[in-house]
């Protein structure tokens, strides 16, 4: 049974609430930060757990929270990002549904880390039941002493706020994020400067995913050192997983970094195995925008060494071979899956949700949508499959931000592994193929 530092008390009744998280130990943290630790303490110890953000970077987030301007004499801000619009993970909503008081106590302690005084929960707007539940959470942080003016007799007062964006994945990118909550479109911003120089109202800002936030909890009661003891190499601590597909026990796990992907699929603890007694075809490890992988190249890299949950392992490979853990949105595929259909759904996805600021990406995502769907209505031609290739080429690592990216990965690697199911799809007639797909 792998240890539990999030969702360790996931099932008491009653720990929505603020008595009941409270008598489980709930923020202690923050005791113990405000009366005992200096702000640079805390980020000591946060860069000590080797934590690294949650929201799909994986990018170390004490080395982003030191990065903070603090010879600026412009106030600070720490922002959550609970934007979670990946298709294939919804392990933000899980933790904030049910546990919101750790993302509470997670953002009193880490704002008090980097000097913020005022700070925002920038949440997806089709959570807004969970707006609810965040906000009745504060509420009873304010009334207990733990928000508003000097929190717990200390010199120190935050005032913390929930903002519900208005259902744009683009909004989840940080700076378009930032743009949205100061009440702008939702166009990323270009880099640099960086958040942490100029970033809310040009600000000194970090925005942090809300399991990073809730991490700071267990490291600041435990020490950094406590939770890199958990993990492998640079893949420190624990990591909630999203898990859906074709899996006999879909839902949130949280695991150990270093946990071996067959043992996720396969065991009782976690996924159960492939629904139906069917045989696994495909892995999508990290939500919908890193590379897909087989079978043969999920379970081992190309090594032969068995495939690990962590940063690395999953990365083994590089883009030929490897893939990401990215946001953790575990997405298994068993041998009936048509990945082609399944790309397209993506592309469908990503088209829709491109800003349409740079052009390789908004004109990019219209064609890889309208390619794919001639393929899978026997319209294609073979060629189209190298046109698939191309133009995920034309938008890699040509627009201001990573969603261009995320909808090349996919095409590229799905093409990469799968390329004779593409070549069936061109030399498929129309009456061969499903119309209904049709649905716009
Ligand atoms: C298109 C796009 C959507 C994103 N959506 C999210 C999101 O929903 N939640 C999130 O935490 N990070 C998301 N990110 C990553 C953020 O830009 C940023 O890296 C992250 O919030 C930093 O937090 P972390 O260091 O704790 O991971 C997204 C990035 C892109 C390019």
């Amino acid at each position: 049974m792998g240890r539990k530092l999030l969702l360790e008390h996931i099932n008491e009744p009653g720990i929505q609430s603020f008595k009941v998280y409270r008598q489980k130990g709930g923020y202690a943290s923050v005791e113990k930060a405000l009366k005992t630790m200096t702000p640079d303490a805390v980020t000591e110890e946060v860069k000590k757990s080797g934590l690294r953000g949650r929201g799909g970077a994986g990018f170390p987030a004490g080395m982003k929270w030191s990065f903070i301007d603090k010879k600026s004499d412009k106030p600070r801000y720490l922002v959550c990002n609970a934007d979670e619009s990946e298709p294939g993970t919804f392990k933000d909503r899980y933790l904030m549904e049910h546990i919101p008081h750790i993302l509470v106590e997670g953002m009193i302690t880490s704002s008090y880390a980097l000097g913020a005084k005022t700070s925002f929960i920038y949440i997806r707007g089709e959570y807004m039941y969970i707006v609810r539940i965040l906000e009745k959470a504060i509420d009873e942080a304010y009334a207990n002493g733990f928000l508003g003016k000097n929190i717990l007799g200390t010199d120190y007062s935050l005032d913390l706020y929930v903002h519900p964006g208005a259902g744009a994945y683009i909004c989840g990118e940080e700076t378009a994020l930032l743009e949205s909550l100061e009440g702008k479109r939702g166009n990323p911003r270009l880099k640099p400067p960086f958040p942490a120089v100029a970033g809310l109202y040009a600000c000194p800002t970090v925005v942090n995913n809300v399991e990073t936030i809730a991490a700071v909890v267990p490291i600041v009661n435990n020490g950094g050192e406590e939770y890199a003891k958990i993990g492998v190499g640079k893949s420190t601590g624990t990591k909630l997983i999203s898990a859906s597909g074709h899996i006999n026990k879909p839902g949130v796990y949280e695991i150990e970094l270093g946990l071996p992907v067959e043992e996720f699929i396969y065991s009782e603890e976690y996924c159960g195995g492939i629904w139906k007694g069917r045989k696994l075809k495909a892995v999508v490890a990290g939500g919908s925008s890193v590379p897909i992988l087989p079978t043969d190249l999920i379970l081992k890299t190309a090594k032969g060494e068995p495939r690990l949950m962590t940063y690395e392992s999953l990365s083994d490979g590089g883009f030929v071979s490897g893939t990401m853990l990215g946001s953790g949105g575990f997405i298994v595929m068993d041998e009936t899956t048509n990945i082609v259909k399944n790309l397209y759904t993506f592309s469908r996805f990503y088209h829709h949700e491109s800003c349409g600021q740079c052009s390789p990406c908004r004109e990019g995502t219209a064609w890889l949508e309208k390619i794919l769907h001639r393929l899978l209505h026997g319209q294609g031609k073979k060629k189209d499959i190298d046109i698939l290739v191309d133009a995920a080429k034309k938008i890699e690592g040509n627009t201001i931000c990573p969603l261009g990216d995320a909808a090349a990965w996919p095409v590229a690697s799905a093409i990469r592994h799968f390329r004779k199911e593409f070549e069936e799809e061109a030399a498929a007639l129309p009456a061969e193929r499903n119309l209904e797909l049709a649905t716009h």
